[in-house]
């Protein structure tokens, strides 16, 4: 079993990535007990060319798409039966995703009109706003849609939505324990739901 963590900042290793990081260290860490054998991996669209759908409709007669970009690989990549968990981080961009997110799950289509393979994929979801309250919870409702869409199982951090960090922190992000605790509690609550479906 695979939990994949898709991190949708164009920026590299910045504060999307870190919160994705301890909620994907959480999931390894309740492995033992919660999630034996739950592998993790992290697929960052930082540089990847991916651009919106166009609504051509080839994804309506396979699993393919016409557009020749970065997302060619990510199909086969999120194909995978292995996969029973799916993260997405995004920051908050206008007080909702990145375009990179929303690239990403328009383009996302081609696995619901081919026999909705992301059905009963566990789905939780990561924001970072630049402000305390910039609009983390509302990005996260909005990334819930499509996951909705998907008909995928959505889990918040067991109190409330999901993980909610704040970039410009005083102590800098590395020191917004609560986002990194929210983080982490959406990984350990996404580990027990996985872990359910042994
Ligand atoms: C175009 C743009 C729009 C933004 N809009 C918001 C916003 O609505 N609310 C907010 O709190 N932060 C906003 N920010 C700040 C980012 O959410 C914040 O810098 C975040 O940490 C970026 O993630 P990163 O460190 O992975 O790049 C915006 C940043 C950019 C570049």
């Amino acid at each position: 079993m695979k939990i994949v963590g898709i991190c949708a900042s164009p920026r590299r290793n910045q504060s999307t990535s870190f919160l994705l990081q301890k909620c994907l260290e959480e999931v390894r860490s309740n492995s033992s007990t919660l999630a034996k054998g739950i592998e993790t991996e992290i697929i960052d669209l930082a540089g990847l060319d991916i651009g919106g759908c166009i609504a051509c409709g080839k994804c309506k007669e396979g699993v393919q798409c016409s557009q020749d970009d970065d997302f060619q690989q990510l199909i086969s990549r999120l194909g995978d039966p292995l996969i029973k968990g799916l993260v997405l981080a995004t920051p908050v961009y206008m007080g909702s995703m990145s375009s990179q997110a929303k690239a990403f799950l328009d383009r996302s289509v081609v696995f619901r009109r081919n026999g909705f393979l992301f059905k009963n994929i566990v789905g939780a979801v990561l924001t970072v706003g630049g402000s305390r309250n910039g609009g983390q919870e509302l990005t996260i409702q909005a990334v819930h849609a499509a996951m909705m869409i998907h008909d995928m199982i959505i889990v918040g951090d067991g109190h409330h939505f999901g993980g909610t960090g704040w970039s410009n922190h005083p102590d800098g992000y590395e020191g917004d324990e609560e986002g990194i605790t929210a983080a982490r509690l959406t990984g350990r609550r996404m580990a027990e739901v996985v872990s359910l479906m042994r």
